[in-house]
């Protein structure tokens, strides 16, 4: 008998053939080494989907899916990992291990709070749907009030916890430790010493990680005065807020389908829009936005278009402009924000490192109400003319316009709108703005422009203390460089080490952590075979110190947003990089030479003969940036 639960899924694999597999769903032919057929899992025309045996993966060209032969059960049964394992492990007459037999290992201890919380959902949701509980009726009018019928609950799972305080532990002893239930955060202890339920009188919305786990819940009150609205479950072992996104498992094909996502605020608006049909969207769950739930995004989305839906109220609209700096920071590097919409200009070939959109109907409902009362389709409609965030920055300043009156409170307005006007990068655009701007204001674009002037110089030394690197931060080119190595560590990237490190060629690093990582990487190219275990040698050859350690993570974080771009962008996205890095390096150059330059005392003998090498310096340096 298998002792662990990992030891069942490694017997399985040994097992599962994943030709066999895939054969029972796709017509496979073979052609060298590998086999090929048509995409079960989008409209393909010609084979695009390929199946390795030798590595027992399958991965499609076309649309990116890929994985392994339990991943590909999960996703053509749409079944849970932990529903395939013991499926399998039946079929294969493997013994399973009893959930509360704990061994102690964390791996072990995690496999029950997965199966106590999945039990605990299975159990609240039986409670709703049967209304074995006195508080079923309740939940079930108060849910149906808000357009919540026995379709959606069942899709969700949504459950009710009961009034009484050991229900869910009463039912669950049996099977679970009290450690395991307690590091679930679904019991806590009680002031007499005993144990409790955690959620109580509420109704249960159970939150699915990205592999449709159920990891955590999120609980709303369903008296008025119960405090607070909602109570959600910590983080544990097994869930992390900051790295999970509520409704991501039901959303991500249509995320992927639809090359973009919807970023809502709470967990009804996600349930109520993708009830109605809007079903790419998703909400962080009683948690502010963080740059690993954007990076999580990027795994879906190849254009990174992101649609921020929140209220519209000041709150809303903070956590709107917050919003979009995380994702602007994570793509920073990546390329440009895309700033216009493309018939404004005569070509439409930018590449964009990320799109961010922002749906705001001026009904001023959350996105829950507003497909109720106002309908999918009107949403669709506001969701098609979303605006991009700069223009709904700008509007929104716009708007207010009308509380400046005098001189003086003109000036005012004009302060808030000068930030926005600058971060426009191609000039004709800004220009048009700015007109625009003055025209609206009635008062002179001459000012405005002599404003900015003013407000861009101001600013001016804060960025160049970022390249000198005084600051905490990294300096721009850092920045750069670390992006620039992370393409090494992108899986399935379109390019082998070898054609990305042509593509860099003699790029230089300045930082000795990043000079250390590169030389290491020069030598394990030749050696490995995959990410993985680049990733491995890495680890094991180059990570010394804890800074090291640190850098190598936040590398591979980087190398997320990578994932999945094509052939083509995959490399414009390198030598955009290599160029920005040249350019910055030139910035200094030219500022450090200058700067000699004025140092040289006239007094020196040898002064005009250095003072024309600098200059002859400056000219070309100047001149080769120019090429560029
Ligand atoms: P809102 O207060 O905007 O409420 O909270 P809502 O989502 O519209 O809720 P309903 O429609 O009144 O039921 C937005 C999100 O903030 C988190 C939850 O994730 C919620 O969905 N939140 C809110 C909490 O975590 N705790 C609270 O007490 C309130
Ligand atoms: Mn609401």
């Amino acid at each position: 008998m298998a002792e662990t639960w990992d030891e069942v899924i490694q017997q399985i694999k040994e097992r599962l053939d994943i030709v066999d597999v895939v054969s029972e769903y796709v017509v496979l032919k073979k052609k060298g080494n590998n086999y090929w057929g048509l995409c079960p899992f989008h409209k393909d025309k010609n084979p695009s989907f390929c199946v390795t045996p030798h590595l027992g993966i399958y991965k499609c060209f076309s649309c990116g899916e890929a994985g392994d032969a339990l991943k590909f059960i999960m996703k053509i049964r749409n079944m849970e990992f932990k529903d395939v394992i013991a499926e399998l492990a039946e079929k294969f007459g493997i013994e399973v291990p009893k959930y509360h037999n704990n061994n102690g290992s964390s791996r072990e201890l995690k496999e029950q709070m997965l199966t106590a919380t999945m039990v605990a959902a299975e159990y609240y949701h039986d409670l709703l749907i049967r209304q074995k509980d006195s508080n079923a009726e309740a939940a079930l009018k108060y849910l149906t009030k808000r357009g919540i019928g026995t379709d959606i609950i069942k899709k969700f799972h949504i459950g009710i916890a009961p009034k009484a305080y050991t229900v869910l532990y009463d039912e669950l002893r049996k099977d679970f430790s009290n450690e395991v239930l307690e590091k679930a955060g679904l019991v806590v202890k009680s002031e007499k010493g005993g144990y409790i339920d955690r959620f109580r009188n509420r109704v249960i919305i159970p939150i699915q990680n990205e592999n449709g786990e159920f990891v955590a819940f999120g609980a709303r009150a369903l008296e008025k005065d119960q405090t607070p609205k909602y109570l959600n479950s910590s983080d544990s072992l097994i869930y992390n807020k900051g790295k999970l996104l509520y409704g991501l498992y039901t959303a991500k094909d249509s995320i992927r389908e639809n090359d973009s996502v919807i970023l809502m605020e709470g967990y009804f608006d996600v349930i109520s829009s993708q009830a109605h049909g809007i079903e790419n969207c998703v909400a962080s769950c009683g948690t502010s936005l963080t740059a690993d739930h954007v990076k999580l995004l990027s795994r879906y989305t190849k254009s990174r278009r992101i649609y921020l839906s929140f209220d519209t109220d000041s709150a809303g609209q903070k956590a709107t402009a917050r919003g979009a700096e995380i994702i602007k920071d994570v793509f920073a590097g990546l390329g440009d924000i895309k700033q216009f919409d493309e018939s404004y200009v005569a070509s439409d070939k930018d590449k964009y490192a990320c799109e961010i959109r922002v749906i705001a109907p001026p009904e001023g409902k959350d996105p829950d109400e507003f497909v109720r009362s106002v309908g999918a389709d009107a949403y669709k409609m506001y969701m098609e003319n979303a605006p991009l965030f700069i223009d709904f920055q700008l509007n929104s300043i716009l708007k207010t316009k009308d509380n400046y009156k005098t001189p003086q409170e003109k000036a005012q307005f004009i302060k808030q709108i000068i930030p926005v006007l600058s971060e426009i990068k191609n000039r004709i655009i800004r220009s048009e703005y700015i007109d625009m701007v003055a025209q609206t204001l009635g008062i002179d674009a001459g000012a405005i422009r002599s404003e900015m002037k003013v407000f861009e110089h101001a600013n001016l030394p804060q960025t160049e203390r970022i390249i000198k690197n005084v600051t905490k931060k990294d300096s721009i080119i850092k920045k750069a460089q670390k992006n620039l190595l992370s393409v090494f560590l992108v899986n399935d990237s379109p390019y082998t080490f070898t054609q990305i490190n042509e593509l860099i060629g003699d790029t230089e690093f300045d930082d000795e952590i990043l000079i250390n990582v590169k030389s290491t990487i020069d030598k394990l190219i030749y050696t490995v075979n995959n990410v993985k275990e680049l990733i491995e040698h890495l680890y094991t050859e180059f990570v010394e110190t804890p800074e090291a350690q640190e850098v190598l993570q936040e590398l591979i974080g980087l190398s997320e947003v990578y994932r999945g771009l094509g052939d083509e962008d995959f490399k414009n996205v390198i030598l955009e990089t290599i160029a920005k890095i040249n350019h910055c390096k030139r910035v200094e150059e030219t500022k450090k030479t200058k700067q000699l330059y004025r140092n040289i005392s006239d007094d020196d003998p040898q002064a005009l003969k250095i003072q024309i090498q600098l200059r002859d310096k400056i000219k070309k340096i100047r001149q080769k940036s120019e090429k560029i």
